[in-house]
C-alpha cells in the first residue's frame, strides 16, 4: 500500500516496530519466531489501517466480551478463530491432502473429550431429537489396509441446530465413541444433521451481523479419528444438497466431506433390524488415515 504519512513518521513507526521485534531476541527459537513475526504483521496491520484510537478501544472490548462469554464447552475464542477463517488455515498447513488420504477440517468450540462409548451400530444420538441416520464405512490407511480398532468419536447438533452442552440441563447426547472391527469396518446410528447458526449471542454474532455475513453452518457430522501409529484425523461429512455449503460461516467444507445420505422410506427395512417408524436416511463414509511418520 502506497504510504500516506511523510517519511519521517514513517521512520518512527518503523523504529517502534524494530524495538518490539528485538525484544524477543533472546526467546527460545520457535518463540522468538512467532512473536516476531506477530509483531511485525500486527504492527503493519495498525499502520496500514491507520488503526483509530477509538478502534483499538473497541478491539479489545470486544476481547473482554468475548473472554466474559467464554466457558469450558463454549469458546468465543474458537469462534473468533473459525469466522476469520485462522481455523481453516491452520487445519490445511497442517494437514496438506495427500495419498487418498481423509480431508481434515474445523474442529469447533463443542467437542467433549469424555463421550460415552456405545457398541459398533449403536445409537450416538442418545436422546439427541431428530430423523435417524445410519452411518457406515472402514478406516484404512493411505495403502488400503484395514485399520482393526480404530477409535471414532462422534458428535453433532440435534434436529434444533444445538448441541447437548448448549442445553442447560446437563444432557449428554449426539455425541458417543465407538471402535472399528477387526476389519476397520464401523456403523452406527446418528440423526441426520441440519443446518445451524454458530452462537451469535457474543460478540461475534455482532461482529457478524454488522459485516452482513450468515452465521450458518451447512448440516454435517463431526468425526474424530485415532489409532497408534496414525495422526489423528479431526474432520466432519457435510450433507448433499445442503443450501449452505458455499456460505459456511467457517470455511470449512471440502469437496471430498460431501456425502448423499439417502432417505429412506418410513418403515423400510433398516440394515441393523432397528424397527423406525418414520424415514430415515444413509451415508457411507470410507476413512483413509495418515501414518504418523506422515509416508
Ligand atoms: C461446529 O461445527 O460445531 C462449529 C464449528 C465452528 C464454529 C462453531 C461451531
Ligand atoms: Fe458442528
Amino acid at each position: 500500500m502506497a504510504p500516506r504519512v511523510s517519511a519521517d513518521q514513517a521512520r518512527r513507526e518503523q523504529m517502534v516496530t524494530e524495538r518490539v521485534v528485538d525484544s524477543f531476541e533472546q526467546a527460545p527459537p520457535r518463540l522468538r519466531e512467532l512473536m516476531q513475526a506477530l509483531v511485525r504483521h500486527a504492527h503493519a496491520f495498525v499502520r496500514e489501517t491507520r488503526l483509530t484510537e477509538a478502534e483499538w478501544e473497541a478491539a479489545i472490548g470486544f476481547l473482554h466480551r468475548a473472554g466474559e462469554i467464554s466457558t469450558e464447552e463454549r469458546s468465543e475464542f474458537i469462534l473468533i478463530s473459525d469466522v476469520l477463517g485462522i481455523s481453516m488455515q491452520t487445519v490445511g498447513v497442517n494437514n496438506p491432502p495427500r495419498d487418498g488420504a481423509t480431508e481434515a477440517t474445523v474442529l469447533g468450540p463443542f467437542f467433549l473429550d469424555d463421550a460415552p462409548e456405545v457398541p459398533l451400530g449403536g445409537d450416538t444420538a442418545q436422546s439427541a431429537p431428530g430423523e435417524p441416520a445410519w452411518v457406515h464405512g472402514t478406516v484404512t490407511d493411505t495403502a488400503g489396509q484395514p485399520i482393526p480398532g480404530a477409535r471414532l468419536e462422534i458428535w453433532q447438533a440435534d434436529e434444533s441446530g444445538l448441541y447437548d452442552v448448549q442445553y442447560t440441563d446437563g444432557r449428554t447426547a449426539g455425541r458417543a465413541c465407538l471402535f472399528a472391527d477387526e476389519g476397520g469396518a464401523y456403523r452406527f446410528w446418528a440423526v441426520t444433521p441440519g443446518a445451524y447458526p454458530i452462537p451469535t449471542d457474543g460478540p461475534i454474532g455482532g461482529l457478524l451481523e454488522a459485516s452482513g455475513r450468515l452465521p450458518m453452518r451447512p448440516a454435517h457430522l463431526h468425526f474424530m479419528v485415532s489409532a497408534p501409529g496414525y495422526r489423528k484425523l479431526i474432520t466432519h461429512i457435510f450433507v448433499e444438497g445442503d443450501g449452505y455449503l458455499t456460505k459456511d460461516a467457517v470455511f470449512g467444507v471440502k469437496e471430498s466431506l460431501i456425502k448423499d445420505f439417502v432417505r429412506h422410506k418410513a418403515g423400510e427395512p433398516t440394515p441393523d433390524g432397528r424397527e423406525v417408524p418414520d424415514t430415515w436416511t444413509e451415508a457411507g463414509f470410507q476413512i483413509v488415515l495418515v501414518p504418523e511418520d506422515g509416508s
